[in-house]
């Protein structure tokens, strides 16, 4: 039997439940049947960070909440195209929609229900209880180690693209984790982590040889992992012998990190900016599809991701050459393809993406544009790029401003001329909560 009762509608994120959904729901329900549109984790993406449960479990949650009748999905902030299908009588929300970026939407929601004569609610906010302070309050918590590692492939399906930046202390990973600035569409932040092999050599006074080894290197990240929750893609270099790779899999997978970055070089590695300036060599396509297959059969969990890194174009093999590494290396399993090149134009990366478009199906594509610099997220997103590293750029900024300090102060026999150049006592003591 069709029910008579008016159709009530509710959007909701429903990652932290509290006594302010129970009132909206409660207050929905005296109204008629209420069906609730849970956003998917990507519309949630589009204006906060990734929820800690994802769609499915947030929808199991709210179909249990007392007076819940039905659960759909809503996949974009807009509310929109779910009231055009459902056409309810009312919809109901939190008074504090009428201000702020929120008055939008709903604006847009008030039009829509007049074309059928329905009618927005607004309830007293709750107040005292809010997600972004349960959020605050989870992220102090900190995260787990599947939590984190899971979080790649979660971003992967919910965000446009990926932006990564590089770390090579904790410090630089609190930065990552909390650099924010305020766009016209919402706030921007980075999303994940790049280790860098070449910026945590550097910081150690060490080549970008594989210098470094793994255990200095994991222990590193552990530090970091101590101070951030944002997920890891670990530069892995040429992934050392097939028989060291795997070990090297199950301590990343170990730690949380969600994704390593294998070259396809062999003998000494040398940074790939380089190019043929120095003594480089390429591995050959099938004992580097071979590493690739002994990384997959030892990682221990879905999660956890291995990306091929193409190094044709660096080394000036042409890009067939490139072409034909991608296709062998998505037929061997990778779970994606890095890209690189060190022109100051990004047209050849535009170009292999044309051709990596025609067959990658699912895999996701790694830029590092650090010499092509002038091209735009946008424009590499747009050409196919999903993850884009910003590989060394934090250590590029810090290492002239510590010298010049260092200068400063040789060169005037005081500290008192650097003052303008660097952060207060005050600063500097208040930095690390917990320090006073
Ligand atoms: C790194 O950051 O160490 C990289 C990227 O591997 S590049 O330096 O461009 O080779
Ligand atoms: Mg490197």
């Amino acid at each position: 039997m069709v029910s008579q009762n008016k159709k009530v509608y509710v959007a909701m994120s429903a990652d932290i439940v509290h006594p302010g959904h129970l009132n909206i729901l409660n207050e929905a329900l005296k109204l008629g049947d209420v069906t609730v549109g849970v956003l998917t984790d990507r519309a949630i993406a589009s204006y906060k960070r990734v929820p800690f449960m994802n769609f499915e479990q947030r929808s199991a949650v709210v179909s249990a909440l007392k007076g819940v009748q039905r659960v759909i999905p809503q996949a974009t902030l807009d509310y929109v195209p779910n009231l055009e299908a459902e056409r309810p009588d009312f919809v109901v929300h939190g008074d504090d929609w009428k201000e702020g970026v929120q008055r939008v939407t709903r604006q847009r929601v008030v039009d829509t229900l007049a074309k059928w004569g329905g009618q927005v609610i607004d309830i007293p906010y709750t107040t005292g209880i809010s997600s972004t302070q349960l959020n605050k309050a989870i992220r102090e918590i900190g995260t787990t180690t599947d939590t984190r590692r899971g979080m790649l492939r979660r971003l992967l399906g919910a965000k446009d693209f990926i932006r990564v930046m590089e770390v090579h202390t904790p410090l630089t990973g609190v930065i990552v984790e909390h650099a924010k600035v305020d766009m016209d569409d919402g706030p921007r932040a980075f999303d994940a982590m790049w280790g860098s092999s070449l910026t945590e050599s550097t910081v150690k006074g060490k080549p970008d040889i594989e210098a470094v080894d793994i255990s200095s290197r994991i222990a590193n990240l552990n530090d970091i992992c101590e101070v951030t929750t944002k997920p890891i893609i670990f530069d892995a270099d040429t992934g050392g012998k097939i028989e060291h790779f795997k070990f090297t899999v199950r301590s990343l997978e170990r730690l949380g990190v969600s994704a390593a970055i294998i070259e396809d070089k062999v003998g000494l590695k040398k940074n790939s900016l380089f190019g043929t300036d120095v003594d480089q060599q390429q591995d050959t396509i099938e004992a580097f599809c071979e590493k690739i297959a002994a990384g997959q059969s030892a990682k221990v969990t879905e999660d956890f991701m291995i990306f091929a890194r193409i190094e044709s174009l660096i080394l000036d093999k042409g890009m067939d050459d490139a072409v034909a590494r991608a296709r062998a290396y998505v037929d061997a399993g990778v779970d994606g393809i890095m890209i690189h090149s060190r022109h100051k134009s990004p047209a050849e990366i535009f170009e292999f993406c044309e051709h990596f478009n025609k067959f990658r199906g699912d895999k996701p594509l790694v830029v590092v544009p650090s010499s092509y610099n002038s091209a735009t997220e946008e424009e590499l997103v747009a050409a196919g790029a999903n993850i884009i590293i910003h590989a060394n750029h934090l250590l590029r900024a810090a290492y002239p401003a510590m010298l010049s300090t260092a200068q400063s102060i040789l060169r005037h026999g005081r500290s008192l001329e650097a003052d303008s150049q660097i952060m207060s006592i005050n600063e500097i003591l208040s930095l690390i909560p917990g320090t006073k």
